[in-house]
């Protein structure tokens, strides 16, 4: 006969306990990638919404930024890290093919033995990662669980490509997910488009820089304006659908925060929702830049922290990127 194997089973909802963010140091100014690339302080405002961006020191690996935005989070929450069971860490600029950061970051915090992952999913990555850490919760696999979104572009960009120089930056966001008596994360709509994989793509595989002549970083590349378009017409429906899915209508929302891909799709994915005048909604691309997986959670603590954006409130997060990946869902502020 075969044996019978106990089902696990969790909290009945889940939700974000607590926010946190690091921000690296070094302000970079348009004038400053303008000193690589055929461009002007005009040209990077009106087509992207870039005033600065910030850029991290040596010092501040991702690793560094990471436990920063995590202590934050875990201190938020009121949960000590040893209660974290898992430690899911969205990124694409951990340098190292093998061990994950996650594991690292966990030590560090004081979480060892949590379960500790890296999640590939580019922009996409913290929305991926708040799904999984809530479905986690509610399946009984983990009890808290920290999110954690972390890049540094800088690593990684050109800066004399005149494509992707003035768009991506660094910084990191965490997020701690955990049991909660009512619903605090919406249903997810989720999935990715490998037909448009080259879209936003590494330049070259490592195989391909062993093969060169003279190594060199493969470099971010960005096939912008088809990414464009694709946010701009397609991530709208997205959002709306995470809506419905959530049994809301654009007047529940409080609050946008959008992946802060580019100011105009931002303004498009707005428009396209009918968001009413009172929704905040995330601009932080204007000081921070474009930060991959950490974008949402970035955007998202500094509405929480200018008080433009207040705990209890309904917001709706979108992200989306490489892959092409992409993740919506409604959740409850912490
Ligand atoms: O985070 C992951 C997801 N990423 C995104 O969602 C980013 C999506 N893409 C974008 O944000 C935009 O496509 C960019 C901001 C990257 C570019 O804006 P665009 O309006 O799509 O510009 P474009 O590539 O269509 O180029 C328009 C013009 C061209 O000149 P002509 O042919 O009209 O004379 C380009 O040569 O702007 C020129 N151009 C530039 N000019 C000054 C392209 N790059 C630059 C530049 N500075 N850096």
């Amino acid at each position: 006969m075969t044996a019978k194997i106990a089902t696990a089973t969790g909290a009945q909802h889940a939700a974000l306990l607590g926010l946190g963010s690091y921000r690296p140091s070094r302000v970079v100014t348009n004038a400053e990638i303008c000193e690589h690339i055929d461009s002007t302080d005009e040209w990077i405002r009106t087509r992207s919404g870039i005033i600065e961006r910030r850029f991290s020191e040596p010092h501040e690996t991702v690793q560094m930024m990471s436990v920063a935005a995590s202590r934050t989070a875990l201190e938020r929450a009121d949960i000590h890290p040893a209660q974290i069971d898992c430690v899911l860490v969205a990124t694409v600029s951990h340098l190292w093919q093998t061990p994950a950061i996650a594991p690292l970051i966990s030590a560090e915090l004081g979480s060892t033995p949590a379960a500790a992952f890296d999640i590939s999913a580019a922009c996409a990555g913290f929305c991926y990662g708040v799904t999984m850490g809530a479905d986690m919760v509610r399946s009984g696999t983990a009890k808290y669980v920290l999110v954690i979104g972390v890049e540094r572009l800088s690593d990684i960009t050109d800066p004399t490509d005149r494509g992707t120089a003035f768009i991506f930056a660094d910084g990191a966001g965490a997020a701690v997910i955990g049991p909660s008596d009512v619903e605090g994360i919406g249903p997810v709509v989720w999935g990715a488009d490998g037909e448009k994989f080259d879209f936003i793509r590494q330049k070259q595989s490592w195989i391909d820089v062993l093969a060169l002549e003279r190594a060199v970083m493969p470099h971010l590349q960005m096939e912008g304006n088809p990414v464009f378009r694709w946010a701009s017409f397609e991530m709208a429906k997205v959002a709306q659908e995470a809506l419905d899915r959530a049994g809301l209508t654009v007047d529940d929302l409080d609050v946008f925060v959008p992946h802060q891909a580019n100011m105009r799709i931002t303004d498009a994915m707005a428009r396209a929702l009918k968001l009413p005048e009172r929704v905040v909604i995330a601009r932080d691309i204007a000081y921070q830049g474009n930060t991959s997986a950490a974008s949402v959670p970035l955007a998202a603590t500094a509405l929480l922290e200018s008080g433009e954006a207040k705990s209890g409130q309904t917001a709706l997060f979108i992200a989306f990127g490489a892959g092409l990946a992409y993740a919506a869902q409604v959740v409850t502020l912490p």
